[in-house]
């Protein structure tokens, strides 16, 4: 199947699994886009007929019908200025002045495997994935847009990226360069994005797509805590359970936008790629502009089934190879266990408590170099802070290792602080504007990571950090924002092009220590998920979710998170209570369930806990080993509960769906004589389930009278009622297993 041509047609139709995505050359050689849905082999164009809408204007050679309007007609990658007044996904000016495009059908060419991106984060090509390359060109500016698809048919996966190029005569300044133009001309369809702040990373909120301009969007230079780089548009009953959606993720961590517009006629168009605001890019007669891209999913089958397709396309085609194939180390961190006030014994002391409760990594946080006391200075000074490890980190990671742990380190290589032996030596580096004073961020400076001395410094400097000393984890925080975009390496007319610059700087920074350390596990951060997005999944197989470690909050950071990303990617840790962040006490227990949800790890001191504490860590880390396969390679399903009960439920199920983990947390009271009552979801129907054990945390031990067995159906359709939790923030977990030799059914009924 994949990419298909009907010459009679003049059709292009992608076709994977069960998804068909359709264009046509239109009659004056626009690429007019048809249809996006459920596999057909049908040619859309009859949807389109010509319709004189009023102020909709008509292209010279066919005004005599008046029917027919790029105003009205699907566009496959709109641009402006040419009687399409929709979102345009392409805006530049030439130095003549002209502006606009009437991109037109060139021609295109069919290959196999996927094409590359030099430079940007992509998805690696799968066996069965081929690749479609449109041509369309401005006859006007010899602007030629070369639209790209990559079809990976078996994962129900669409990708998209844009090449353009100034095959004019003079220079041009791009203003707008979208990887995604997706035009969807019925349907009422909604909104569901992922919002949020500092502590509290995207949230979802599902709106109606209304009668105007809806854009989420970062002009941060950062991917943002504030609005994900992830969108669904989805039909109104769409469910976890059913219903269509579509997927929109670019694989992008800088500053971007996603807009969707409804027009006058109820056609929807959403635009998605870099964000425009503060970005402009100059491109000499010949030269080429590579967008990101942008992965597109449709599915039929409800929320949880695209959240799926998702995590497996990201674990699989974006993510390292290998990158999930071993269990992830129980880490310990320092920062909540003693922030800037430590010492080389003290760290020892607490290499020593991790080691006695299971703990295999110890992670040094913040602190650790120049004359770093608070979060004010040093950034830059990468050379152990001489009071706290009078002998350098040597001896300490020695140390550290003999007791049988491995080390991990914390560095924000993107930052610099004005107190900072690099700032002195090299102030022209940070990002600044001249003749204004600086913005800071947790007071300090963003290092101009479009210059390349800038990125050779780092890359010594880090590379020898990992070859000096047997580091076997990285975590790579970046605690600001971009603001002051100024490069004093550029010249005027491509000041616009900073922010763009610093994150392929990034990107190639990041590409050559994680390609010279393939066995240094690095962790991404940026005050915790200000940069949770798809173009760090290469580099970070996992991210530090948040810097809110409170399990309640927790509960919705994470389940936001799991629409668009895997929960392995998810770096979730069990810190203190009362909680630093929120200030609010919950149960041991609980933090252990929700933190279980990924990449797991402590970030507490062991010894402000009791011994009986102490040995239910030691529990939860036998337990984690336990669960590690399946919450790694699992499908994740977040359980839709009823609305009077206070429950947050979500279920990972193994890939032949005979072992499935519940677990639940109540997050208010108990709801009185209301049951707590749940359907599982993902078993095979036909198989028959034993409990292999339940665990409650946070309230008393009661009785429960299950049943021996449960057929699958049973758990799928009838469900599970469990007795009361009484407790504040009380939790559980149950596991279940097929019985061995119980029939598999063939084909899922329910997924
Ligand atoms: C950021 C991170 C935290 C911690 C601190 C250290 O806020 O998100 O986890 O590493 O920096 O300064």
């Amino acid at each position: 199947m994949g990419i298909t041509f009907d010459p009679t047609s003049k059709t292009l139709t992608l076709t994977t699994r069960s998804s068909a995505y359709q264009m046509q050359i239109g009659p004056l050689g626009h690429l007019l886009h048809l249809y996006y849905g459920p596999r057909a082999a049908d040619c859309f164009s009859y949807l389109y007929p010509p319709r004189d809408v009023g102020f909709s204007p008509n292209p010279a050679a066919l005004r005599a019908g008046r029917g027919w309007s790029l105003d009205t007609q699907p566009q496959e990658y709109s641009a402006s200025l040419c009687g399409d007044y929709r979102l345009s996904s392409l805006e530049f000016s030439t130095d003549e002045g002209l502006r606009g495009a009437d991109l037109r059908y060139q021609q295109h060419t069919v290959s196999p495997g996927k094409y590359a991106l030099p430079g940007l984060p992509s998805a690696r090509g799968a066996a069965d994935t081929e690749s479609l390359s449109v041509t369309l060109r401005d006859a006007a500016t010899g602007v030629e847009v070369e639209l790209r698809y990559g079809v990976y048919e078996t994962d129900d996966f669409l990708t998209r990226a844009v090449r353009i190029r100034n095959g004019g005569s003079v220079p041009l300044r791009l203003e707008k360069a979208a990887s995604l133009c997706l035009d969807l001309p019925f349907g009422d369809w909604e909104l569901l994005h992922f919002f949020g702040s500092h502590t509290m990373e995207r949230q979802p909120e599902r709106v109606p797509v209304a009668r105007l301009i809806q854009t989420v969007s970062s002009r941060r230079g950062f991917s943002s805590h504030q609005q994900n780089p992830f969108v669904i548009l989805c039909a109104p009953d769409t469910t976890e359970r059913s219903g269509e959606s579509i997927g929109v993720m670019p694989v992008w961590s800088g500053s971007h936008e996603t807009s969707v517009e409804r027009s006058q006629t109820g056609a929807v168009r959403l635009v998605s790629g870099i964000g425009s605001a503060d970005f402009s890019w100059r491109l000499l007669p010949g030269e080429t502009f590579q967008t990101p891209e942008v992965l597109l999913s449709y599915s039929a089958a409800g929320l949880s089934a695209l959240s799926q397709s998702f995590h497996r396309f990201l674990r699989t085609h974006v993510a390292r190879p290998g990158a999930y194939d071993r269990p992830r180390p129980v880490l310990l961190n320092s920062w909540e266990a003693s922030y800037f006030d430590f010492d080389r014994a003290s760290i020892l002391r607490l290499a020593r408590d991790a080691r006695d409760l299971g703990v295999e990594l110890l992670v040094l946080d913040d602190g650790w170099f120049g004359s770093r006391d608070d979060d004010r200075r040093a950034l830059g000074d990468w050379f152990a802070h001489p009071r706290k490890l009078p002998g350098g980190l040597g001896p300490l990671i020695r140390e550290v290792c003999a007791l049988g742990l491995r080390f991990g380190l914390w560095v924000e290589p993107e930052m610099l602080s004005e107190d900072s032996e690099l700032y002195r030596a090299h102030p022209d580096w940070a990002l600044t504007v001249p003749g204004r004073e600086p913005t800071v961020g947790r007071d300090q400076l963003v290092l101009d990571l479009g210059r390349r001395e800038v990125r050779d410094w780092l890359y010594e400097t880090f590379s020898a950090l990992l070859r000096e000393h047997p580091i076997s984890y990285i975590k790579w925080d970046a605690n600001r924002n971009l603001s002051d975009l100024y490069s004093r390496a550029l010249p005027p007319e491509r000041q616009g092009e900073t922010a763009h610059r610093y994150l392929l700087g990034l990107y190639a920074l990041l590409e050559r220590l994680c390609g010279e350390f393939p066995d240094v596990l690095f962790e991404g951060c940026a005050g915790g998920g200000g940069r949770f997005d798809a173009g760090m999944l290469p580099y970070f197989p996992q991210i530090w979710c948040s810097d809110n470690t409170d399990p309640i909050s927790r509960l919705a950071i994470q389940r936001g998170s799991s629409y668009g990303y895997p929960p392995v990617a998810m770096a979730c840790h069990v810190s203190a209570s009362p909680n630093h962040q929120t200030g609010r006490s919950s149960p041991l227990g609980t933090r252990g369930v929700v933190a279980m949800t990924g990449a797991f790890g402590y970030e507490l001191d062991p010894a402000a806990l009791s011994e009986e504490a102490r040995e239910e860590v030691r529990q939860q880390i036998r337990r984690y080993r336990e669960l590690e396969a399946l919450l790694r390679c699992g499908d994740y399903y977040r359980l839709e509960t009823a609305a009077a009960l206070p429950l947050t439920a979500w279920q990972f199920v193994s890939p032949d769906r005979r072992e499935t983990l519940l677990s639940l947390v109540q997050t208010e009271a108990p709801p009185g004589p209301i049951p707590l009552h749940l359907r599982l979801r993902g078993l095979d129907p036909e198989a028959s389930y034993r409990l292999i054990w339940m665990e409650r945390f946070g309230c008393p031990d009661s009785a429960v009278a299950f049943p021996e067995r449960w057929s699958g159906a049973a758990l799928l359709h009838g469900g599970l009622v469990l007795p009361p939790m009484p407790g504040d923030y009380p939790s559980a977990r149950l596991l279940f297993r097929a019985d061995p030799g119980t029939p598999r059914t063939a084909f899922p009924t329910e997924r």
